[in-house]
């Protein structure tokens, strides 16, 4: 069952949407809270998000919650993210789990702490059947890492250099088998891709809000969706409005 407006026809509604999770360090500036205070209640709003998606009908959802590049934060607010992680499995896992979500990984997994490790691929492991929602979560995830580690391992294998086209290249990603992201939503207003999915978001449609994450809230995400059923999406070509009317 879905909870989409009566305007937006099934068609219109994105397979796959990801979600740039910015601005939880700027929620909690205009709070005099610690940056810390930010990331829980963004968790808190991802909760939240998630059901949204499943009763929006959205079949996959791409989290950025961890990236390469985050490593180079203060200690103190990279061990908290570590622990934050953990926490959300500990206390979210079994209702995501009853509730038909499929957790997933993309990312460095063996670059995190051996009992992180243990706790994704045990979540994953438990979810693996589930149908309902995938939830990809990119926790250290880079695009250009997961591109690097793509190139290694088709060269390692010997692959015909002539036998490598973009479908070859997709399967060698860490999405593979999951369709190309429709809608890419970005909170806190920056205008750029800051290393999400650069392969995946070729011609990804984009909605950015200033709104700060942990206050992205179901409202807004029907708006987002809204704004995506009126986008043309024409991959290079001309609109199908417009063949129709020239009658080519
Ligand atoms: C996004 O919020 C969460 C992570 C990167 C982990 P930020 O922590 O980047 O928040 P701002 O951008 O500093 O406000
Ligand atoms: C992107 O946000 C990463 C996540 C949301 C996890 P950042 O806050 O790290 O991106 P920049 O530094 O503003 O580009
Ligand atoms: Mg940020």
């Amino acid at each position: 069952m879905t909870d989409l407006p009566a305007n937006i026809p099934p068609e219109k509604t994105p397979r796959h949407v990801a979600m740039i999770m910015d601005g939880n360090g700027r929620w909690a500036l205009q709070r005099g809270l610690p940056r810390l205070a930010g990331h829980k209640a963004g968790t808190e709003n991802l909760r939240r998000i998630i059901r949204a998606t499943v009763e929006f009908g959205v079949k996959y959802l791409t989290i950025y919650a961890f990236s390469t590049e985050n490593w180079g934060r203060p200690a103190e607010e990279v061990n908290g993210l570590m622990l934050i992680l953990q926490n959300v499995i500990d206390r979210e896992l079994k209702e995501l789990h009853a509730e038909g979500v499929q957790l997933r990984h993309i990312g460095r997994l063996e670059r995190l702490d051996p009992a992180v490790q243990k706790k994704v691929l045990r979540a994953i492991d438990l979810t693996k059947n589930n149908q309902r929602l995938i939830l990809n979560v990119a926790f250290n995830y880079g695009g250009r890492d997961e591109i690097v580690n793509a190139i290694q391992r088709i060269v390692k294998e010997g692959i015909p250099a002539d036998e490598v086209n973009d479908e070859l290249v997709s399967r060698y990603l860490f999405t593979v088998g999951v369709p190309d992201p429709d809608l890419i939503v970005r909170t806190s207003g920056e205008l750029r891709i800051s290393n999400f999915l650069i392969w995946q978001a070729a011609y990804s449609e984009w909605y950015v809000t200033p709104t700060l994450w942990p206050d992205f809230d179901k409202e807004e995400y029907r708006r987002a969706l809204q704004t995506y059923a009126n986008r043309d999406r024409r991959y290079g070509k001309v609109s199908s409005g417009e063949l129709q009317g020239s009658n080519a």
